[in-house]
């Protein structure tokens, strides 16, 4: 089928992409003409794994363009795909300027049938004004269908997650885009689920929100577990081995971070205002995840005593593993609280560091993760990349000025950190 992206972020690019690879023909659209120079000469805007082979290979293969007109998109397609950002508001709600002004566009540049699929993250509610405004600004006057299809791709597995979907969730006002629909998504072999917009647009925020949920939920139970000297990971363990709970997400951590959970969760609540209901459990989900890094903070803090005139070794600046995002990345706020508390930081992320400099600029970049703590009087485990756990201990403890190591990801054994003689703080794993 022939295909139009608008917008080639993180959502955007991954989904043209993996469209194109499943056999449809995609153009996608960006306002940035850097972007789509970059993207037209071979170049990558973002690390995932696995995409910069996949555009190449398409882009060679005739089903995969980039350009930066929307009338050429629109021309182009038959179905028009939304992946524009919804940042967050000062207030917690989605600034929606981007998708009003995408439909405007759209709607201008219409001029056969369209079905416009909205595949960025909103608000319930949002596909109806979606329809509105195209309606309103559409002088030609052709018919279109609004379709809203969220995603459910994780960073640094959007490629695997998009191939092999758990479920696509279809939300339509009228059978007539269903069909289309369904045909887009048939070489994927995922289960299809058709509901009304509405119910489509909170599936999105109702998940997101609930994964959250379910995190916060065992970092409660990791303080629980710090306070009582039980251990978090065979509590997850036991839990998880209940399928109706799943181990899955019930990795304790300093915090959940990132574009997506914290802003979602923020729009979820505010929506859920607005309509008039107000959705307490989420606020503590936030409080115990704000919690959850202050403790951490405190850790380090009452260990080192004094930071001011120390330095720290940390591993990890990016979200989470497999990806240089920062966004709202919970290692870049420890890091730039432990700068202001006078710590001078020598930092390392296989992918992030580029992306990090900007917000820490004093920091010591490390190439090597080996020697990040060179000379450090404590490392600190940031982000949970499955490499640090091939962390060469031994020379580890030579180099650091004391043998500290505080893990805010239990990436290590606790009893086999102390018997190699560091003093181990890590996630709800009993007071070391
Ligand atoms: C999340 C969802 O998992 C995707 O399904 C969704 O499509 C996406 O948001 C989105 O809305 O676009 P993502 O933000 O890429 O994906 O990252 P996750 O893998 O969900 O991790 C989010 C944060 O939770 C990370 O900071 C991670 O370190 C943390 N986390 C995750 C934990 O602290 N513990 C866990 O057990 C799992």
């Amino acid at each position: 089928m022939k295909l139009t992206i608008i917008g080639t972020g993180y959502v955007g690019l991954v989904t043209g992409t993996c469209f194109a690879e499943a056999g449809h023909h995609v153009t996608c659209v960006d306002k940035d003409a850097d972007k789509v120079k970059l993207l037209q000469a071979g170049g990558m805007p973002i690390y995932e794994p696995g995409l910069d082979e996949l555009v190449a290979k398409n882009v060679a293969a005739g089903r995969l363009r980039f350009t930066n007109s929307t009338q050429d998109g629109v021309d182009s397609g038959d179905v028009i795909f939304i992946a524009v950002p919804t940042p967050p508001q000062p207030d917690g709600s989605v600034d929606l300027s981007f998708i009003e002004g995408v439909s405007r566009e759209i709607a201008g540049a219409m001029t056969s049938y369209k079905i416009v699929v909205d595949k960025s993250t909103v608000p319930v509610k949002t596909g109806e004004k979606v329809a509105e405004t195209i309606k309103r600004y559409n002088k030609t006057k052709v018919e279109f269908d609004v379709v809203s299809n969220p995603e459910f791709l994780r960073e640094g597995f959007a490629v695997e997650d998009f191939m092999k979907p758990d479920r696509v969730v279809i939300g339509v006002s009228s059978p007539r885009p269903a069909a289309a629909m369904k045909e887009i998504y048939a070489p994927y072999n995922a289960p299809i689920i058709v509901t009304d917009i509405n119910s489509a647009e909170l599936i999105k925020h109702a998940a997101n929100s609930f994964l959250a949920l379910k995190i916060s939920y065992i970092n409660a139970v990791s303080v629980l577990c710090d306070l009582s000297g039980a251990n978090v990971q065979e509590v997850a363990h036991g839990m998880g081995m209940d399928p109706r709970i799943g181990r899955r997400f019930l990795d304790a951590s300093l915090g959940f971070g990132g574009s997506c959970f914290p802003k979602d969760l923020s729009a979820f609540i505010q929506i859920s205002e607005r309509l008039g209901y107000h959705f307490n459990l989420l606020k503590e989900v936030q409080r115990i995840n704000a919690d959850q890094m202050d403790r951490f903070v405190k850790t380090i803090n009452d260990t080192m005593w004094v930071l001011k005139g120390k330095t720290l070794g940390v591993l990890g600046l990016a979200f989470k593993q497999n990806t240089d995002d920062v966004r709202s990345s919970p290692a870049i706020e420890l890091c730039q609280r432990l700068r202001k508390e006078g710590a001078a930081l020598r930092v390392h992320d296989p992918k992030a560091m580029e992306k990090a400099r900007p917000l820490l600029p004093d920091a010591v970049y490390v190439n090597d993760m080996d020697e990040v703590a060179d000379g450090c009087d404590a490392l600190i485990i940031a982000t949970e990349w499955p490499q640090f756990k091939t962390l060469d201990l031994e020379r580890l403890r030579k180099t650091l000025t004391h043998p500290i190591v505080f893990d805010g990801r239990n990436l290590f054994d606790a009893a086999k950190m102390q018997e190699l003689g560091f003093l181990y703080k890590s996630i709800g794993r009993g007071k070391a």
